[in-house]
């Protein structure tokens, strides 16, 4: 259990650990890759070396070259040059769908059978998403799990042909499956997104040599191409900042630098949604790291009002819905976030677990099918909180617990945490005196 009492001075200055979403990458480009790359900043979150011993399995040397008390950070990545070798057992993503859907995307490709397995959480998200396109260049895909297109998944992989695929749903974790698949697939690949959706493979591809074409929302790969060894240094966690940042807007006086992180504008959404409810925000650019920009961010704290999210924004902040939530509870006025229906089939059915959460801590709050819509300003009030296994979850109500009026936040089933920030519960006990936190 994770209990929150109220902030006593929020910390000035904090960095975050690295990107989930470029160390999936990274681990699986590097793995593929010819050549030894270092991969800087890697994060050793329960998610990521999931992917990372998945890799290991099929064949792909890792070196530990530093690490924290949490894991691996800087490693030396030995490549397979695109041959990867069957492995011994299941591949276990745990509770990671970014993890397991872009794995499919390498499997589909391979002359041997491999299995995919996850937690329940993992095993109740649907595949088919995947497994549809994926089956369409060539792979055999089955799904073994109770629920129907769910893991675990038995893939049966060969050679495939190149497809083009109109995803119907905003998805940067469909687009990069079918895109890893296109480089085995012969000829060329081409996905079209109905949205921009994040473009981190995209931008890797370009580090390890992969040529890739961008026309507007469609995006293209050839088959054949093989990665070459690339170094690289992950940026700090945009989504593991967006707590902080959350925090920092809505404490009227508060001034907080977070450093060295992401600055990928498919990624950001949320500082313009919280300039609009009155943060204010100073970016120092510093320049870019594989392929992603990166810079500090100071955040000055002016206290919050609501605000409509627009339908474009939701891809480029879905993951930071949760404490988009708790901003807005904070915010005087209302908050409407609809066009998110892709939330109830995240970790866990994030609509519903922010709805139940807020009207414990005495927030007024209304559920539709595809969001909510939240009237923010009434003081927050000590509460049991269910994270339902979900670590966005519990760190957006760990952030709502330094905001209470009265009480403390008691967080249930809190471990769940270590899936993308292992640190936060230190990085927490640093900001809600004073201090100062430094990753290493
Ligand atoms: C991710 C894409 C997003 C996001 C997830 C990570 C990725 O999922 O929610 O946490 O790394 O590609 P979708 O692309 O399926 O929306």
């Amino acid at each position: 259990m994770l209990t929150v009492r109220p902030l006593e001075k929020l910390g000035t200055a904090i960095e975050v650990p690295g990107d989930k979403s470029c160390s999936h990458r990274a681990a699986i480009l590097a793995g593929l890759a010819d050549g030894v790359s270092e991969v800087k900043g890697f994060l050793p979150s329960e998610d990521c070396l999931c992917t990372l011993k998945a890799m290991m399995q099929l064949g792909v040397q890792v070196e530990e070259v530093n690490s924290t008390c949490w894991g691996p950070i800087d490693l030396r990545i030995t490549g397979t040059n695109m041959k990867l070798t069957a492995p011994t057992g299941d591949l276990d993503c745990g509770n990671s769908g970014t993890g397991m859907r872009l794995l499919a995307g390498v499997l589909a490709a391979q002359g041997f059978e491999s299995r995919l397995i996850g937690d329940d959480s993992l095993q109740s998200r649907p595949m088919g998403r995947v497994t549809v396109p994926l089956e369409s260049m060539g792979a055999k895909f089955e799904s073994e799990g109770e629920k129907p297109g769910c893991a675990p998944l038995r893939i049966s992989g060969g050679s495939l042909k190149s497809i083009r695929y109109e995803m119907p749903v905003a998805s940067a974790q469909v687009k990069s499956s079918i895109l890893l698949a296109g480089l085995f697939a012969e000829g060329e690949t081409t996905v079209v997104q109905p949205a921009v959706t994040r473009d981190h493979t995209e931008r890797m591809f370009a580090d390890f040599g992969i040529e890739c074409k961008v026309d507007g929302n469609s995006i293209s790969v050839k088959g054949g191409q093989n990665p070459q060894a690339a170094d690289l240094q992950v940026p700090g966690d945009f989504s593991s900042a967006a707590f902080w940042l959350v925090a920092a807007a809505a404490h009227p006086g508060s001034e907080l630098r977070i450093n060295t992180v992401g600055l990928n504008p498919t990624r950001t959404a949320l500082m313009t949604v919280l300039e609009r409810m009155g943060a204010q925000f100073e970016i120092e650019e510093l320049g870019s790291n594989g392929g992603e920009p990166i810079g500090n961010i100071l955040v000055k704290g002016k206290g919050l009002k609501g605000t409509e999210i627009l339908e474009e924004e939701v891809p480029n902040l879905i993951d930071e819905v949760p404490i988009l939530a708790i901003a807005a509870a904070l915010a005087e006025g209302t908050t409407t976030i609809r066009n998110a229906e892709e939330l109830r089939v995240k970790e866990t059915d994030r609509i519903m677990a922010v709805v139940d959460n807020l009207k414990r801590i005495g927030v007024s709050v209304e559920e539709f099918q595809d969001g909510m819509v939240i009237e923010g300003g009434n003081p927050l009030k000590g509460a049991e909180i269910e994270s339902y296994g979900d670590h966005r979850i519990a760190m957006a109500f760990a952030i709502a617990g330094l905001f209470l009026s009265e009480g403390e936040i008691d967080i249930q089933n809190s471990k769940c945490i270590a899936t993308s920030y292992p640190g936060f519960r230190d990085a927490l006990n640093t900001m809600r005196t004073g201090g100062e936190v430094k990753i290493l």
